[in-house]
């Protein structure tokens, strides 16, 4: 199974749900079944490691982010994954209107798909305080249910 994280930078929020999910497929010992990757819908990041305010709020939970780079999302993620999961509703829009007819991935909306209080990972690249621990609070309990789906479909 193949699952892709998509936001708008791929700084911020999608590598965190990559670190994330990994992390967890790890300790699962379903690492070898599940390829994960991530990747922006805008372009001007890519190349980029993550943005050292998200590496640091991760690396304080035990997630190491260092070596993911960004990249653009491009038409063959749509035949390559299985999975594409949104982080907000105008990722959302931006993926609808970019997947090729025909194209097997199902597109959804992270924390939607898995029944959160809260349906979008607000961007927190602009805001102050606590907006990178919120990302990660809302990704770590999203990605249970994701585990779950996942064991489901194995
Ligand atoms: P992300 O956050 O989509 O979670 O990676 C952002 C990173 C960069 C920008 C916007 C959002 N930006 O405008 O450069």
């Amino acid at each position: 199974m193949r699952v892709l994280f998509v936001c708008l930078g791929n700084i911020c929020r999608s590598p965190t749900a990559e670190g994330v999910l990994r992390r967890k497929l790890l300790a699962a010992g379903l690492q070898q079944q599940v390829e994960v990757d991530s990747a922006g819908t805008g372009d001007w990041h890519v190349g980029k490691a993550p943005d050292p305010r998200t590496r640091q709020a991760a690396r304080a939970r035990g997630y190491d982010l260092d070596a993911l780079r960004a990249r653009q999302v491009e038409p063959a993620d749509f035949r390559r994954f299985d999975l594409i999961l949104a982080m907000d509703k105008s990722n959302l829009a931006d993926l609808q209107s970019l997947c090729p007819l025909g194209a097997g991935a199902e597109v959804d909306l992270f924390l939607r798909r898995y029944d959160l209080a809260v349906s979008e990972v607000p961007d927190p690249y602009y805001g102050a305080g606590d907006g990178f621990e919120q990302v990660l609070d809302l990704i770590e309990q999203a990605c249970d249910g994701l585990l779950l789906e996942i064991r489901s479909r194995l």
